[in-house]
């Protein structure tokens, strides 16, 4: 646990959600992972529309018990960084504990699905290999990553207006809670971005204004551009909350 960012009166309620485990992933993608393959990444995904992938990433367990850590971090009073201007609700996870564990999440799924799906993206930044001499210079390079939740339900946050991410590559992963109603996405196409130069394939995407309707399933990840536009409809019902992962070849600002 990284015990530098939680009080030390703080008793989690689930300790091992703390330091990654591969339990924590659903076996088939730990499976495509191991093979690396784009073949094999491909197969456990389905494409709702052109640049935004869709799979089962997280167990169910998983996302059951990081929803109750979570709620006993609020109920405990540890101060908790809330994620940014657009989302008041949710929380920094690097600012209550959870480094370690997305750091292991960043590295162990992000980067290598985004570096399969997205390899036709050439990246500006210098390769971490022309940097330190490690690695094999072919990914995308996303060094840099933000973690944090969302919430959303009809006393709170309701929907978030649409936007772009400050994100090179966003990952968004449902956790919960069972029975919310309405808050899917709707992409429309893709802004061009400073730091990854879009496929031309994209370009033809990006001029297109029709709205694409993308539902939350609980474990359920959603992959994509950040700059490809998105909002969030109104929540109807309960509360929906999602672990959001924002990766950048580049430092945030
Ligand atoms: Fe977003």
């Amino acid at each position: 646990m990284d015990s530098q960012q939680l009080p030390r009166h703080y008793t989690p309620l689930h300790p091992d959600l703390y330091t990654y485990h591969e339990e924590f992933i659903e076996p088939r993608l730990l499976e495509a992972l191991r093979e690396g393959t784009q073949d094999a990444i491909l197969s456990v995904m389905d494409t709702p529309l052109f640049g935004v992938f869709k799979f089962a990433c997280l167990r169910r367990d998983f996302c059951d018990r990081l929803i109750q850590e979570l709620d006993h971090l609020e109920r405990s009073g540890v101060e908790m960084a809330r994620p940014n201007s657009m989302n008041r609700y949710g929380a920094i996870l690097d600012t209550c504990g959870f480094k370690s564990l997305m750091d292991e999440i960043c590295a162990r799924i992000i980067s290598p699905i985004a570096d399969i799906l997205f390899s036709s993206l050439p990246s500006q930044a210098p390769s971490r290999e022309a940097e330190d001499g490690v690695g094999k210079g072919k990914g995308l390079g996303l060094r840099y990553h933000h973690a944090f939740t969302v919430r959303y339900s009809p006393t709170q946050d309701k929907k978030l207006d649409k936007h772009v991410d400050n994100a090179d590559i966003t990952l968004n992963v449902c956790l919960g809670r069972e029975g919310f109603k309405g808050g899917h996405l709707l992409f429309q196409g893709c802004k061009d971005s400073a730091v990854v130069r879009l496929p031309k394939q994209l370009h033809r995407y990006a001029a297109e204004e029709q709205e694409h309707r993308v539902d939350h399933e609980i474990g359920t990840a959603l992959i994509h551009l950040g700059s490809h536009i998105h909002q969030a409809v109104k929540l109807e019902e309960g509360e929906r909350i999602n672990l959001i992962v924002w990766s950048k070849t580049l430092p945030f600002e």
